[in-house]
Formats: C-alpha cells, sequence, structure tokens
C-alpha cells in the first residue's frame, strides 16, 4: 500500500509500490546514468564519486553530513537553457524561476544572472528575494492566502504581477493599493480543468482543490470582472499552473487551447484584451530510470506555435507568455550525501530478505519519499564493490517506520557503517521541504565548480533551533 502520488495526491489514487527487480547475486553497477545525475558528477578513478571534480569524501570531512551538493554549472546550464528555448519565438516570453523549489540568495543571483525572473509565494520568499537583490520588477507573487502585511509588502517593492486567488484577496488588494495610491498589476488564477501528473492529465471539469477560479463554474470569469471594475488593480494577464512532474506536453497543449479560447471570451464580454498568458512550471525531471522528462528546447517551439494558433483561430494577438519552473531548473543538480551508521538484515514475507541501511538524515531532509512516495537512486559514493547486490531500502534517523529516504534499492552486500550513500537529483522540496522534526538541524548545501567548493547554506547549529526558545536564553 502506498500513500500519495510522487507529484502529490492525485483525485486520490493510491500507487502500488512495485519492488526493485535486479539479478541478484551480481554485483551493483558502480557507473552513474548521466541523466540522472547533475552533468558534472562522476566516478574517479579510485572508485569515489566526484562533483566537479571533488570527490565526496572531502565535501564530508570539510561539511559533515547529511550534505546537498549542489552542481553550479549544471543548474546554470538548466536555467540558461530554458530561457533560450523561448528566444527568437513568435511570443515575447517571461521564465521566471518557481522559488519554492529551492531558494538562497546565491541561486536567486545565479537564475538571475541567466536571465530568468523570480517567482514567490510567501512574504519570505518575497523578502529573501529582494534582499538579495532582485527587484520588484521582476517577480511575481502567487499564493491562496496571502495575507494583508504580504499583499501590502508586494506592493511597497513594486512586484510586477500578483496572482489573485479568491474574491477576497480582489477586494483586500484594491483596498491595499487605493491605501498606497498605486495601480496593482493582476494576474486572474484560472482553474482549467486541466490536471497533468506524470505520463497522463485529466482534462475536466474538476474544481475540488484550492487554488484559483474555476473556468468551468463560471467563477473565473466573474473575478475577471471583479478586478476590471476596480479602480486600484489592472488586469494584466490570466494564470493557469495544471501540476507538477509531467512527462507529457499534451496537459500543457489541452491547457493553452482552453486558455486561449478564456482570452477571447474576456475580450467579447467586456471588450478588453488581456495580453499575458502564464502557463504556471511542471516539468518533470528524472528521479529514476522510469523517468523521461519533455526536453523544454522541442515543446518550447510546439507550445508557442499551438498558442499562436489557437489566438489566431480567435482572431486574438498573441499574448505574452510566461512560464515557472522549479524543479526542472534545480531538482537535477543536487545530490545529497550521507553517513551509513547501521545495517539490519530483515526478513521478508514470502521469502528473502532486505537490507535496511540507515543514514544520519532522513525525512527532516527529504520528505518527499514519505509524503509522495518518491522514488530515488542511489548509489554508494566512497568506494566500489564487486559484492553482490542485495535488495536494501535506505531509510533515516527519526523516529518514524516511514522514515524511509530510498524505498527499494539494490547495494552492495559488503555495504557497512562509515560508508557514504549519494543520492540523486534533490535539489528541488527536499531543502526547501527540510524540517526540524526530532530537533535535527538542518544540512548544508555546498555548491561546487571547477574543483572548488562554497557554502550556500550554512548547516544549521542547535543554538540557531534553540534561540526561539525563551526558556533556554
Ligand atoms: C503556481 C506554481 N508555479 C510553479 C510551480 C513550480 O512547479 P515545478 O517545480 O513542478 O516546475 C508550482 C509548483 O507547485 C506552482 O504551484
Amino acid at each position: 500500500m502506498s500513500r500519495a502520488h510522487p507529484a502529490g495526491p492525485l483525485h486520490g489514487d493510491l500507487v502500488t509500490t512495485s519492488e526493485v527487480s535486479a539479478p541478484p547475486n551480481t554485483a551493483v553497477s558502480a557507473e552513474l546514468d548521466p541523466l540522472t545525475w547533475s552533468a558534472n558528477v562522476a566516478r574517479g578513478e579510485s572508485g569515489q564519486v566526484t562533483v566537479a571534480g571533488i570527490p565526496v569524501g572531502e565535501l564530508s570531512d570539510d561539511y559533515g553530513t547529511p550534505l546537498f551538493v549542489l552542481d553550479e554549472a549544471d543548474l546554470r546550464s538548466r536555467a540558461r537553457k530554458y530561457v533560450e528555448a523561448f528566444r527568437g519565438s513568435a511570443a515575447e516570453v517571461d521564465v521566471y524561476y518557481a522559488s519554492k523549489a529551492f531558494l538562497s540568495s546565491t541561486v536567486a543571483r545565479w537564475v538571475t544572472a541567466e536571465g530568468m525572473r523570480l517567482d514567490v509565494c510567501t512574504g519570505g520568499e518575497l523578502a529573501l528575494a529582494l534582499r538579495s537583490g532582485v527587484p520588484g520588477e521582476q517577480l511575481l507573487f502567487h499564493g491562496n492566502n496571502k495575507s494583508a502585511a504580504e499583499l501590502d509588502a508586494s506592493l511597497a517593492a513594486g512586484v510586477s504581477r500578483i496572482v489573485v486567488d479568491s474574491f477576497d484577496e480582489i477586494e483586500m488588494l484594491a483596498r491595499i493599493a487605493r491605501e498606497r495610491q498605486v495601480v496593482a498589476p493582476v494576474l486572474v488564477r484560472v482553474t482549467l480543468g486541466v490536471e497533468a501528473h506524470t505520463h497522463e492529465f485529466i482534462a475536466t471539469a474538476h474544481e475540488d482543490q484550492k487554488f484559483g477560479f474555476s473556468l468551468a463554474s463560471g467563477r473565473a470569469l466573474q473575478a475577471v470582472e471583479r478586478v476590471l471594475a476596480e479602480e486600484h488593480l489592472e488586469l494584466v494577464g490570466i494564470h493557469s499552473h495544471i501540476g507538477s512532474q509531467i512527462f507529457v506536453a499534451s496537459g500543457f497543449e489541452v491547457a493553452a487551447g482552453r486558455a486561449a479560447s478564456f482570452l477571447a471570451k474576456i475580450r467579447d464580454e467586456y471588450s478588453v484584451v488581456i495580453g499575458e498568458l502564464n502557463l504556471g512550471g511542471g516539468l518533470g525531471i528524472r528521479y529514476t530510470a522510469d523517468d523521461a522528462p519533455i526536453d523544454i528546447g522541442e515543446m518550447a517551439p510546439h507550445l508557442v506555435e499551438l498558442v499562436a494558433s489557437e489566438c489566431a483561430r480567435r482572431g486574438f494577438p498573441m499574448p505574452r507568455l510566461a512560464f515557472e519552473p522549479g524543479r526542472a531548473i534545480v531538482g537535477p543538480s543536487t545530490l545529497t550525501l550521507y553517513r551509513v551508521g547501521t545495517v539490519k538484515r530483515r526478513s521478508l514475507e514470502g521469502g528473502g530478505s532486505r537490507v535496511y541501511v540507515s543514514v544520519d538524515g532522513g525525512m527532516s531532509d527529504n520528505i518527499r519519499t514519505a509524503l509522495y512516495d518518491a522514488d530515488y537512486t542511489v548509489t554508494l559514493a566512497n568506494r566500489v564493490s564487486d559484492a553482490a547486490a542485495v535488495r536494501a531500502r535506505v531509510v533515516g534517523k527519526h523516529c518514524e517506520s516511514g522514515d524511509i529516504v530510498v524505498r527499494n534499492a539494490w547495494l552492495p552486500a559488503d555495504i557497512a557503517p562509515g560508508d557514504l550513500l549519494a543520492v540523486a537529483a534533490t535539489g528541488a522540496y527536499n531543502r526547501s521541504m527540510a524540517s526540524n522534526y526530532n530537533l535535527v538541524t538542518r544540512p548544508a548545501v555546498v555548491s561546487v565548480a571547477d574543483g572548488r567548493s562554497a557554502v550556500v547554506l550554512r548547516r544549521e547549529t542547535l543554538d540557531d533551533l534553540f534561540a526561539t526558545d525563551p526558556g533556554l536564553a
């Protein structure tokens, strides 16, 4: 039995957890699939994994474990590729990095240097972006329950797009903009009835979720009308986000078609031509060999062409387009390095056994396995081994039996305390979702490039943790 879907609950569907299949009594391959690991991860001559030329043993000595190791050149090239995919196309296109995937001042500076803007969805993400030097005009603020303080801070900072998500928010934003004597630039978040996860998408009038205004119920049109009626709000465009970890372009295509027809409907009803269409994020990445990501270079021209033809069909001018990728930019760039603490063999019902390999992190640095039943690729990182493969499960150090990092893997039978394990593609929604459960300190993030490493986020200390407890002052 499993809990949910790797990209979040999908109408309550359950995913069957399958066991990995590999022939036992053969050694585990030490090869690193270049499509799963970041571009500068390799196996050095000694058998150790290296990142941009630095052996993981050296990184663990310098920074400790667990450790997020971020391949700078890999991340930057993904950001660049996304932006370049739309260059020279028939539309003006803005690409926003979805900060929620992982944000720090370093990452904010890298992605903006590569031509991206930033999307934020809380006052914290907004403050970090601003303090990192990203100006308000490069920021977009979305979220289903923004506070008055967050809206006020957005207007104060001159955020260039505020994605309104409820009638309450439209009223609140109009009031705050009036008090500030400014006009707030607004996108209306529309639930187009397209929900996409992995290899399929559902196109329905489904609206039983918290985000946006539904198209099918007519509320999206009412929201447009409310925004148009407010003197201190300017309707800049519409926004849609259909899901995450998506491997098929067809969901985006259906969404683009529905959005284009909604833009035409707004024109017909209210005689206004809205100039911007934001299609959100969602491109999937390769966590394991089962995942086959869409190439943005291939999808971009096709999608632009589709919006152009859908608009032309309705006599509507081509809107400015926007996208908000998060996972596809930062996810593959990072691996997590763990130190093995204990190794236990357990008998399986129905025969066979499984080795439980406990590492020094767990659900506090990677909640996705417990939350979404996510799969990951893991490798023995400090050496190679020709021992036979054993069925293994990599688990953390927390007081939860669901504290699993990699549910099903094959590892060498001689895996032992002190070994290092590397887990691939942990850049998105790992450190950003990390917790202090069991009062563990959140791991450091270090970047590596050209044989040099630098701290992106230092490891938390117990003093950081206890600073909020006045009884310990
Ligand atoms: C509105 C919005 N934009 C962008 C993203 C980024 O999605 P991804 O990381 O899958 O690209 C999300 C993620 O949930 C989102 O909710």
